[in-house]
């Protein structure tokens, strides 16, 4: 099935769905988008979605002049356009500068764009949570916090995608990236924890990454599971000496990496901890 998209509140499907070339988030990257996914119907955590979208957009200077129920009356009629037929909705809601003159003043660019694109959320398939999957660690650096702010979900996305290319003709299915201190960073897509000695840890939001939602909602299905999770500063030695690892992100929930490079993490098989905090995850996710 296809995608149905919301050009500032046009539905169509998504081979109609066109935005101007003048539009400068298609010019200059200036945008800021969120990936969500509902369960039961219901996007999951749409307030914390929120939150992040609003602060990306005063990262970038950009008026977002939707209230947070307007656009999720949007996302709410784009749904029902999209005729999911019982499957759960993988939702993206993006917010451009807009179209104006090729400068990069934004007085060229009075009214921002938003679309929303929505599609059935297709998880990963149940061997990938099973086997666990191989990452690879990328020569290409995380953004320096003083460039493209990576706390910034920016559609600017060249860092990551420069990340994923590398990692997949290196026959990865995740690019883990340094920080420009070499520090590990986190995931082309993806926030990265590893565990150690029964607790969960994760890079400090300072190490440069993405305040990823599901890393957040981690820490609380932690404390419900009894199981530490917290920000520790990883290098390549802590992976690779790590008892499990794992990815998390809105449409993969927390999925295990069990090799990196050449190198087997822990046994080389999804572990316990990892497991268990999956499992809190997507209780919590069904009953919310
Ligand atoms: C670079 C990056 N880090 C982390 C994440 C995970 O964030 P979330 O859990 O909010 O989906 C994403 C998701 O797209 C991402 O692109």
């Amino acid at each position: 099935m296809s995608s149905t998209v919301s050009v500032n509140g046009r539905i169509t499907p998504e081979r109609e769905a066109v935005v101007s070339v003048f539009d400068h988030g298609f010019l200059y990257g200036e945008g800021i988008y969120e990936t969500m996914r509902t369960y039961n119907g219901r996007p999951f955590l749409y307030d914390r979605h929120m939150r992040r979208l609003r602060n990306s957009a005063r990262m970038i200077a950009l008026d977002v002049p939707w209230t947070d129920e307007a656009m999720a009356a949007q996302i709410r009629d784009t749904m029902a356009a999209a005729g999911l037929k019982g499957a759960e909705a993988y939702i993206r809601l993006l917010v451009t500068r807009g179209v104006g003159d090729l400068t990069y003043d934004p007085h060229a660019t009075p009214v921002p764009s938003i679309v929303i694109i929505v599609k059935p959320q297709i998880d990963p398939p149940p061997e990938v949570y099973q086997l666990g999957v191989r990452a690879v660690i990328v020569d290409v650096v995380r953004n320096h916090p003083a460039t493209v702010n990576p706390m910034i979900k920016s559609n600017n996305l060249l860092n990551c995608a420069l990340a994923a290319q590398e990692a997949l003709r290196r026959g990865g299915y995740e690019g883990i990236l340094r920080n420009y201190r070499g520090e590990l960073s986190e995931c082309s897509t993806a926030n990265l924890f590893i565990v150690k000695a029964g607790a969960a840890l994760t890079p400090p939001l300072d190490a440069g990454l993405l305040p990823g939602i599901t890393r957040e909602f981690l820490f609380e299905v932690g404390a419900e599971a009894g199981i530490a999770v917290r920000e520790q500063v990883l290098r390549d030695g802590d992976l690779f000496g790590a008892d499990e690892a794992f990815l998390t992100s809105t449409t993969r929930e927390a999925l295990p990496i069990t090799t990196v490079d050449d190198r087997r993490i822990g046994t080389g098989t999804p572990g316990p901890v990892t497991t268990t905090l999956l499992e809190g995850f997507r209780r919590r996710a069904w009953s919310a």
